[in-house]
């Protein structure tokens, strides 16, 4: 049935509630060209402004998935777990995650993305490995994942285009933060990703999408609820993000963070959360039989799936990683506790250093970042080095450390009210 598009608007400017048959109609008549990006702009800021209800949520993004192809892996012997984090600063989670799970019994397809603003993309994190493909068919992904257990790489063009399309108009018309059009634009690519059972991973805190735990929790609850409804097993753990996760910051320097993990070391952050995210997949997935998490860090075996991870891709697991030319130190002013640490800072500094890029078609540094040589809660004594910053030209160490300017915060008492790493856990 077709509808008016400027009913479709009135009615939610209106504070009207959208059938399923105006939202169907609307998305399909979108992604064809025949809704104009004026009308869809005004769609948008109406439904930022006055929401959606659980029905509509789950049928905008229903009708976002039947835009595109939807991935099966009824094919595999194994139950199928994805874990798909929100984002935020020196989160490389996903690459000791995927292959650790796979070491355990499940098998993991994983679609990512690449890095805008200040929070790196995991696509180019493995990209820093000289020969990996982010790039691959569906038939290379089902190789990929029956010789490895895990594949990272690139969703197609064929998966949710009208996310695409709505995506890149939230961006230019100031309605990318409305937690409807978030929630719905994440789950129709999971949900399309054909995975069995999910684990969201959504951060709060001032290096995250969500600055406050409150905007975390009520995301966390819509996207458990679209998951759900769409029978896929959804589990949500909400996560700190007011400061960095690990103690390396940067594309090539958060590959070398994620090996240590998977060989056995690693920051004790990074390695928490890996192993708590890969015990509720295991579980979300209901995998017969499957291995612990700890024991598959510990005997090499997540190692061992890794290696053939990045070798079925095309990458050379023993190759050196890209190194920035220059570096920078940055020292404590005072002795005393590192009291704060701020994420978004954090995040900023890295970007300037050529770690992340402004616009989707620039190229971004393998080897910028930051390396952070305290954590909040430790003691830091004055002169000593606090962070050492790497760019590929030393001309980007002074905007870089402008953005730090007011980061961190040395004093006498323990870390000033830092979020637990764990903050809660929403199931359906
Ligand atoms: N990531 C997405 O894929 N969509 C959003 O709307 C926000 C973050």
């Amino acid at each position: 049935m077709g509808f008016d598009a400027i009913e479709v608007i009135i009615a939610k400017r209106d504070r009207g509630e959208l059938s399923t048959a105006q939202i169907d109609w609307v998305i399909d008549a979108y992604t064809r060209g025949e809704v104009a990006d004026e009308q869809m702009s005004a769609l948008l800021m109406a439904i930022l402004l006055n929401g959606m209800n659980r029905r509509e949520i789950a049928d905008w993004t229903q009708a976002m998935i039947r835009s595109g192809e939807r991935m099966d892996w009824s094919s595999l012997d194994r139950p199928t777990a994805d874990k798909h984090s929100t984002g935020g600063v020196g989160d490389k989670i996903t690459l000791p995650l995927a292959p650790l799970v796979a070491a355990c019994g499940a098998y993991v397809p994983q679609l990512s993305g690449r890095g805008l603003g200040h929070t790196g993309g995991t696509l180019d994190k493995l990209e820093s490995i000289p020969g990996w493909r982010a790039s691959l068919s569906n038939d290379e992904m089902l190789a990929v994942i029956r010789s490895a257990g895990a594949v990272v790489c690139a969703a197609g063009a064929g998966l949710a285009p009208a996310d695409k399309k709505l995506y890149a108009l939230r961006d230019v018309t100031g309605t990318v933060e409305s937690i409807p059009l978030i929630a719905s634009s994440i789950m129709s690519k999971k949900i399309a990703e054909g995975t069995g059972s999910l684990v969201l991973d959504v951060k709060a805190g001032s290096g995250a999408f969500m600055k406050n735990v409150d905007d975390a929790r009520e995301l966390a609850r819509t996207m458990v609820e679209l998951g759900t409804d769409a029978g896929v097993r959804t589990v949500a753990l909400l996560t700190a993000m007011d400061r960095p996760l690990g103690l390396k910051v940067g594309n090539a320097l958060e590959v070398e963070e994620a090996v240590e993990v998977l060989a056995g070391g690693g920051p004790a952050d990074v390695v928490e959360l890996t192993v708590r995210l890969a015990r509720e997949m295991l579980e979300a997935a209901a995998v017969p039989g499957a291995r612990d998490p700890e024991e598959a860090l510990k005997d090499g075996s997540a190692m061992d799936a890794w290696r053939r991870m990045i070798v079925a891709q095309g990458g050379d697991p023993d190759a050196p990683l890209p190194a920035a030319a220059e570096s920078a130190v940055v020292t404590a002013p005072a002795s005393g506790t590192l009291r704060t640490l701020d994420a978004l800072k954090v995040g900023l500094a890295a970007w300037r250093l050529g770690a992340g890029r402004a616009r989707k078609e620039d190229p971004v540094s393998a080897g910028a970042g930051i390396v952070l040589h305290a954590k909040p809660g430790e003691t830091v004594r004055a002169g000593a080095p606090l962070m050492t910053l790497y760019a590929d030209e030393a001309g980007r160490f002074d905007r870089a450390l402008q953005a730090l300017e007011g980061a961190y915060e040395i004093g006498d008492q323990d870390g000033a009210g830092l979020l637990p790493l764990v903050i809660d856990r929403l199931t359906a």
